[in-house]
C-alpha cells in the first residue's frame, strides 16, 4: 500500500496501540468462500462443496468448535494468525528461494565509468544502509500512515525491525526465521560477494566505525583478493539457491567441519550481503536487469555470487545493473520500498563524504570465508548449479511499461486505480485462457498489531461477468451495459479490498481454522480436503501492487508451475507491469499476457470515454467512500476506530 511518511507528534512516536487482527465471524467467511468459488469450479463440484461447507458451519458443528478455539487463541496472543501465516506462506515452502519466493527491486541503471566508479557507488550505498539502520536502531523512523483506501490510520512498524537482523535457516521440513538479538556494535559486519567468493567486511575497526572512504578501500581490497585464483574457493552460495530441503541436507553435511561451521555462522549474522557483480554480458534492458536480480542468470553468470537466505542482499554490477533481492519472510515489499527509496534518495541527495580516510595499513584485510570441501560436497554443488540453471531457463519474464495512461486517468473516472488494474488483469487472463482462476492480490493488514497481509480474491463473479461482456458477449451488449458490468466489477473489487485490509478477509481465517484443527489433532475437516479448497489455494494469478515514488520497480516469480506472477507499479501517467511465468507450462506466456493486458486496458479506457457522462448514478457506495477518504473512518470496524491513544 502506498505509505505516507508523517512525523508523529513529538513525544508520541509509536506511542499508539494498534488493534489486534480480528477473527471474522464464521458464517461471513463461509458465505464469502462459497461466493468466491462458485463461478471458478464446475457446478457439480460446487454443490458438493456447498454441502460440505454447510455441514462444517452448522450449529454445534466442527466450524463452531474451531472458531471458539481460534477466538481463545486470539485472546492469548498479540496476533492469532502471524505464526500460522508465516509458516504456511514461507517457512513450510520447499521450493528454491530465487524466482519462487524472493522478490527483487530493480534500481535505475547506473552508468559507471569503470570498476572503481561502481565501488564508489557500493560504498555510498552501504553508508546509506548504515544510516538507515541507525534510524531503525534508535527508533526514529517516522511511523507510516495508510494512504489510498481508508487512509490515515497508523501502520505497524514491526517489519522494519526485521530488515537487517534476520536470517532464514533451511530446515528439513520447515525453515526457521532466526531473529538475532542486537549484539555488540563491534561485531557488526556485512558480507561482500565477489566472483562467488565471500568476504567479511567489519564495520567497526579499533572501536571506530568505518567511514565511507574506508569502506571503499576495503571493497577495493576485496576485489583484488577475489582475482587471486590460487585462493579461490568453490561457489558455496549456489547451495542457497537450491530447494529448501536439499539445502538443509547439504548444510548438515557442511557443518560437520568446523571451518564451514564458522563461515556459515559469520554469514548468518551479517547485516546484509553486498554482491559485486561482473558484467553479465546480457543486453541491459528492464527485463534482463530484473532477471539478474531474481536469479543472477545462473551459475555461469552471477547466480552463485549470492546468498539467498539473507533477507537484504544488495547487488551492484560493474555494468550498472543494481538492485536488491530479498528473502521475503521477515517483511513485505512495501517496507522494502520504503527502505530502498530512502537509499536512492540518500544516493542522489547526499554527496559522498569521502573525506579523510583511515590509513590503509590501519584497516585489517577483510577475511575471505573458507570452505572445506569433499567429493560429496562437490557433487552437491554441481546438483545445485544444475537445478538453478533449470530455473533460469524456465523463467519467462516480461517487464512492460503501459504508457497510454496512468492512475490519474482512472481516478478521473472516479474509480480506484488498484481495482481497475485488477479487473484489467482478469480481462487479460480471460482473453488468454477463456476462464478465470483463483487470484491472489496482497492486501496489507499493517493496521493491526504485527499485521502482514491477507488476500483479495480478485476473480469475483462480477469480474467474470465483465470480462465475458468484453469478449464472448462483445457484439450483443451495448456500451452502457458493458459499462455497468465494469462498475459492478470495480465495486466488487473495491469492497473486497476494504474487507481484506480491515482484517476480515477469508484466507487467513480459513488457514487459522485449518491449523487449529491440526493443533487439536483432529482429522483434517472435509472442507480442507475438498477439491474446491485445493483449487482455491492454487494461485494461478499471483498479483501485487508495489508502488514507488522514485524510479525503480519490483518483480517476483509465479507461485505455481502454470501460473503468472504480476507485480505492478501504478504511476500518474503510466503503469509498469513485471509479468513472469514458466516456459515449461503450455498454458502461459508472459508476452501474450502482456499483449492481452495492453489491449484490454485500451478497450477499458475507450469504454469509459464513450460513457463519458458522469457515472454518479452507477457509482456505488464503495467507490464514493474511497474518493472521500476523510469520511472513510466511519466505515472502519470499531476495533480500528480506537487506534490512537
Ligand atoms: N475515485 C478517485 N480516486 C480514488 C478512488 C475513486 N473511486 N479510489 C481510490 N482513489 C485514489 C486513492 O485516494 C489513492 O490516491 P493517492 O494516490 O492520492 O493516495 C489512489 O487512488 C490509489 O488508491 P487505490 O488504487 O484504491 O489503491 P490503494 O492505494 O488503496 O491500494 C491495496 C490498495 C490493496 C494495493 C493496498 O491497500 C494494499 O494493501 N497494499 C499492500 C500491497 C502489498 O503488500 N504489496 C507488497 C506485497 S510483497
Amino acid at each position: 500500500m502506498p505509505i505516507l511518511e508523517r512525523e508523529p507528534p513529538k513525544g508520541r512516536r509509536e506511542s499508539y496501540v494498534l488493534p489486534k487482527v480480528p477473527v471474522p465471524p464464521l458464517k461471513q467467511t463461509l458465505d464469502m468462500y462459497l461466493s468466491c468459488m462458485k463461478h471458478l469450479v464446475k457446478e457439480e463440484q460446487y454443490q458438493k462443496t456447498k454441502a460440505i461447507v454447510v455441514k462444517f458451519g452448522e450449529p454445534g458443528g466442527t466450524g463452531e468448535l474451531l472458531q471458539k478455539k481460534l477466538l481463545e487463541r486470539s485472546d492469548k496472543t498479540y496476533n492469532w494468525v502471524y505464526d500460522y501465516w508465516l509458516e504456511d506462506m514461507y517457512l513450510n515452502q520447499r521450493l528454491a528461494l530465487p524466482v519462487n519466493s524472493n522478490p527483487a527491486m530493480v534500481f535505475p541503471k547506473q552508468n559507471f565509468k569503470d570498476r572503481k566508479d561502481s565501488l564508489r557507488f557500493a560504498a555510498h550505498l552501504i553508508t546509506g544502509v548504515l544510516e538507515y539502520k541507525e534510524r531503525i536502531d534508535t527508533r526514529v523512523l517516522p511511523v507510516d500512515f495508510a494512504r489510498g483506501q481508508l487512509a490515515g490510520t497508523p501502520l505497524c512498524m514491526k517489519q522494519y525491525y526485521r530488515l537487517f537482523n534476520t536470517y532464514r535457516l533451511p530446515g528439513h521440513k520447515r525453515d526457521t526465521l532466526v531473529i538475532h538479538k542486537p549484539g555488540s556494535i563491534e561485531q557488526e559486519h556485512i558480507i561482500v560477494a565477489c566472483k562467488n567468493q565471500f568476504f567479511v567486511l567489519d564495520l567497526v575497526v579499533n572501536k571506530k566505525k568505518l567511514k565511507e572512504m574506508d569502506i571503499l578501500t576495503q571493497l577495493e581490497k576485496i576485489v583484488k583478493m577475489a582475482e587471486n585464483s590460487e585462493e579461490r574457493q568453490p561457489p558455496f552460495g549456489l547451495l542457497t539457491s537450491d530447494g529448501r530441503t536439499e539445502w538443509a541436507q547439504a548444510r548438515e553435511v557442511l557443518i560437520k567441519d568446523s571451518v564451514n561451521r564458522e563461515s556459515l555462522a559469520v554469514i548468518e549474522k551479517c547485516l546484509c550481503v553486498l554482491c559485486l557483480d561482473n558484467p553479465s554480458g546480457m543486453e541491459v534492458g528492464d527485463t534482463s536487469r530484473a532477471l539478474l536480480m531474481l536469479h543472477g542468470g545462473g551459475h555461469e553468470k552471477m547466480g552463485a555470487n549470492r546468498w539467498y537466505d539473507k533477507p537484504m542482499q544488495f547487488i551492484v554490477g560493474e555494468d550498472g545493473v543494481c538492485g536488491t533481492v530479498c528473502e521475503h519472510s521477515p517483511f513485505e515489499g512495501i517496507v522494502l520500498v520504503a527502505c530502498t527509496e530512502y537509499l536512492m534518495k540518500f544516493m542522489t541527495g547526499s554527496p559522498s563524504k569521502m573525506g579523510r580516510a583511515t590509513s590503509v595499513s590501519e584497516l585489517p584485510t577483510p577475511a575471505r570465508l573458507l570452505w572445506k570441501t569433499t567429493p560429496h560436497i562437490q557433487d552437491l554443488l554441481k546438483a545445485s548449479a544444475e537445478r538453478l540453471q533449470r530455473l533460469v531457463r524456465d523463467l519467462d519474464m516480461d517487464v512492460h511499461k503501459f504508457e497510454v495512461y496512468g492512475k490519474e486517468f482512472i481516478k478521473k473516472q472516479k474509480m480506484s486505480p488498484d481495482a481497475y488494474i485488477q479487473v484489467a488483469l482478469q480481462l487479460a487472463f480471460y482473453r488468454c485462457n477463456g476462464r478465470l482462476v483463483s487470484t491472489y492480490e496482497s492486501a496489507s493488514i499493517r493496521r493491526f498489531h504485527e499485521g502482514r497481509v491477507d488476500n483479495i480474491r480478485s476473480a469475483t463473479s462480477e469480474a467474470l461477468a465483465f470480462v465475458k461482456a468484453m469478449t464472448d458477449e462483445k457484439a450483443s451488449l451495448s456500451d452502457s451495459e458493458k459499462m455497468k458490468q465494469l462498475w459492478d466489477a470495480i465495486n466488487a473489487q473495491t469492497n473486497y479490498t476494504i474487507t481484506a485490509i480491515t482484517g476480515l478477509g477469508i484466507d487467513n481465517h480459513l488457514l487459522g481454522l485449518r491449523e487449529i484443527a491440526q493443533e487439536l489433532k483432529m482429522e483434517r475437516p472435509e472442507i480442507f480436503t475438498d477439491e474446491t479448497y485445493v483449487a482455491s489455494n492454487q494461485f494461478i494469478l499471483s498479483t501485487s501492487q508495489v508502488p514507488t515514488t522514485v524510479e525503480m520497480f519490483c518483480c517476483y516469480g509465479p507461485v505455481v508451475p502454470n501460473g503468472y506472477g504480476c507485480c505492478y507499479n501504478p504511476q500518474s501517467d503510466h503503469l509498469l507491469f513485471s509479468v513472469t511465468s514458466f516456459h515449461g507450462s503450455t498454458e502461459t506466456c508472459s508476452a501474450v499476457f502482456i499483449k492481452a493486458l495492453d489491449e484490454g486496458l485500451v478497450e477499458m479506457r475507450d469504454l469509459c470515454r464513450k460513457s463519458n457522462k458522469p457515472q454518479s448514478s452507477a457509482a456505488p457506495a464503495a467507490s464514493k467512500a474511497v474518493v472521500n477518504n476523510q469520511g472513510a473512518g466511519s466505515k472502519l470496524p470499531s476495533t480500528l476506530q480506537k487506534t490512537m491513544k
